[in-house]
């Protein structure tokens, strides 16, 4: 099944409304990137779940022997249910915080080969994305591709203080000029209200930073 149908079986089964053109746009990216890099996509992680669309419809990138890891504060175990039914690959879904050490460690234990793809969509501030990629950097693999959702939504967001911080676009100005990564792509927000995703590459064969 393509991107395309996959996205409005999702779509019916999860009865969700997704960002469809962004995030289509991003999976053929990242299939792209990692061809050329000569590498199957085995293991994907997302931090921020919510209703799973993304995960659900990200699933497809992975080979159908690899595993799909979505990390949230609030994953019901009827949603994980449905994304688990609908997703069509094996999932794991942590109700945990992405930015605790101990969930980065307990992931490792499960991906002894590293993380392929890890897509970034829970609170959308600077600090966030900074402690998550903290994160995440001991997790991937290379070549990897990082991907960060929302990186159009204005410069300010709330934190979990109700403070008005430096956002996602706050962020994502900052880490694509980033000298650890080898380049990077987006696709900005539209007339129609959506909002971004920027995609980092780190490409293989090159000492982790
Ligand atoms: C924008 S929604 C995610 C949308 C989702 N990717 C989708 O496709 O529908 C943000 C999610 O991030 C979660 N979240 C916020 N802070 C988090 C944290 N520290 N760790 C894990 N999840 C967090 C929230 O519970 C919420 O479900």
């Amino acid at each position: 099944m393509n991107d395309t149908e996959r996205l409005a079986e999702v779509r019916e089964k999860l009865a969700i409304t997704q960002h469809d053109d962004e995030i289509l746009w991003a999976m053929r990216e990242i299939r792209f990137f990692l061809r050329s890099q000569n590498c199957s996509i085995k293991t994907v992680l997302e931090y921020g779940v919510d209703g799973g669309g993304n995960l659900a419809l990200m699933a497809n990138l992975i080979d159908s022997d690899g595993l799909m890891i979505g990390v949230d504060l609030a994953i019901t175990e009827g949603r994980s249910a449905a994304i688990e039914a609908v997703a069509q690959r094996k999932v794991c879904l942590l109700n945990r915080s992405s930015i605790d050490p101990e969930t980065t460690k307990l992931i490792a234990t499960m991906v002894p080969g590293g993380i392929d793809v890890c897509f970034f969509d829970s609170l959308h501030t600077e600090e966030q994305l900074d402690n998550e990629l903290e994160q995440a950097l001991t997790l991937i693999s290379r070549p990897a591709v990082l991907a960060f959702h929302d990186i159009g939504i204005g410069t300010q967001r709330h934190n979990v203080n109700g403070e008005l911080v430096p956002s996602t676009s706050i962020f994502w100005d900052k880490i694509r000029k980033d000298e650890r990564f080898d380049g990077y792509d987006a696709k900005v927000a539209n007339k129609e209200g959506r909002c971004g995703i920027g995609l980092l590459w780190l490409e293989k064969g090159k000492e982790a930073r």
